[in-house]
């Protein structure tokens, strides 16, 4: 069992510095260390090293097209071999729009994967309907072959062709949705649970129906995209798009206790934490902490304490 671990620090899917400083503090937690302690060979590849682009030019209202792109193909390739090397891939954001690289990567390597998107936002949003014109609020309208005929050519996007079909994507955490992007969930018929639908059937019955729907005909590999603003902003601070009313430690902690328990997880993005939002260093710490509580738990850390054969015990 071996796990790689990615840096991809990157901002320019949004207008906010220092979410690209996200992967050194995600580190600075003790991610690593904590990793190897689940009996992981934990391969750190560092952190990717993005060429800045002096000029680039929204494209009608998208921002900076050519960064964004640029960025995710070469997050892509390495995603891509990472997973193709056998590795369970932990990419650390910088900002969602990395879903586009590292879940197109991904998809490289296991085209029949699906999609766990855990998130305060839809972020489908497409060029047309984005009311902020950042791309961390679109990469999931990039990938969705549904969507194929709405997405204009953008500078920077020509490598890369939709890849995923709107059944095999299941939101959980939803409670900030764009008017556009509640048409194409509704058009579409996406499988999402907002935090209004975990407050009426519990985040038991959410990941069951979760599950239900993705391994309906058969199992397949999970790609785990979580945006650390899925939890409350009492939970997670630093971050550049809070939004109230999020999940609470219990229920994040169950949702990745879940996934681990599918033996399915093949690639996980752990995304948004921005070290320059926290009010102080302690809120810092404590975002960075609980994305370092996620990424373990998601890779088989339980609350319940790790099992030892009966011969081990002294
Ligand atoms: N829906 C808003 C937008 O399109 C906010 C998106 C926030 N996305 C995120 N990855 N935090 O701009
Ligand atoms: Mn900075
Ligand atoms: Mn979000
Ligand atoms: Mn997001």
């Amino acid at each position: 069992q071996s796990v790689a671990v990615l840096g991809a620090p990157f901002s320019r899917g949004q207008k906010r510095g220092g979410v690209e400083h996200g992967p050194k503090v995600i580190r600075e937690a003790g991610l690593i260390e904590r990793l190897s302690g689940l009996d992981y060979s934990v391969h750190d590849f560092g952190d990717l090293s993005f060429q800045h682009l002096e000029k680039d030019e929204p494209y009608m209202d998208v921002k900076f097209p050519r960064s964004v792109g640029a960025a995710n193909k070469m997050l892509s390739g390495a995603a891509s071999r990472a997973v193709g090397a056998g590795h369970t891939l932990v990419m650390l954001g910088g900002d969602h729009s990395l879903a586009i690289g590292s879940v197109s990567g991904h998809a490289q390597q296991c085209p029949d994967l699906c999609l766990i998107w855990v998130d305060a936002h839809a972020d489908i949003n497409t060029p047309m309907t984005s009311p902020s014109g950042n791309l961390h609020g679109q990469p999931v309208s990039f990938m969705l072959k549904e969507l194929t005929d709405k997405i204009p050519a953008i500078p920077g996007f020509s490598w890369m062709k939709p890849f995923l079909s709107s059944r095999d994507l299941v939101y959980i955490g939803l409670r900030d949705v764009d008017p556009g992007e509640r048409n194409i969930l509704k058009d579409l018929g996406i499988q999402y649970f907002t935090m209004r639908d975990i407050d009426r059937m519990g985040i038991q019955r959410v990941m069951e129906m979760t599950f239900d729907h993705l391994m309906a005909r058969k199992q397949r590999p999970i790609h785990l995209s979580f945006d650390i603003d899925a939890f409350d902003p009492s939970l997670a601070p630093a971050t550049g798009t809070p939004v109230n009313g999020g999940l609470t430690y219990r229920e994040g902690m169950y949702i990745t206790e879940e996934i681990h328990n599918t033996g399915l997880l093949s690639a996980m993005d752990l995304v948004e934490v921005n070290p320059e939002l926290g009010a102080n260093r302690e809120a810092v710490e404590a975002t960075a902490s609980l994305a370092v509580n996620v990424i373990a738990s998601s890779l088989g850390q339980t609350r319940e304490g790790a099992h030892v054969s009966i011969d081990e015990i002294p």
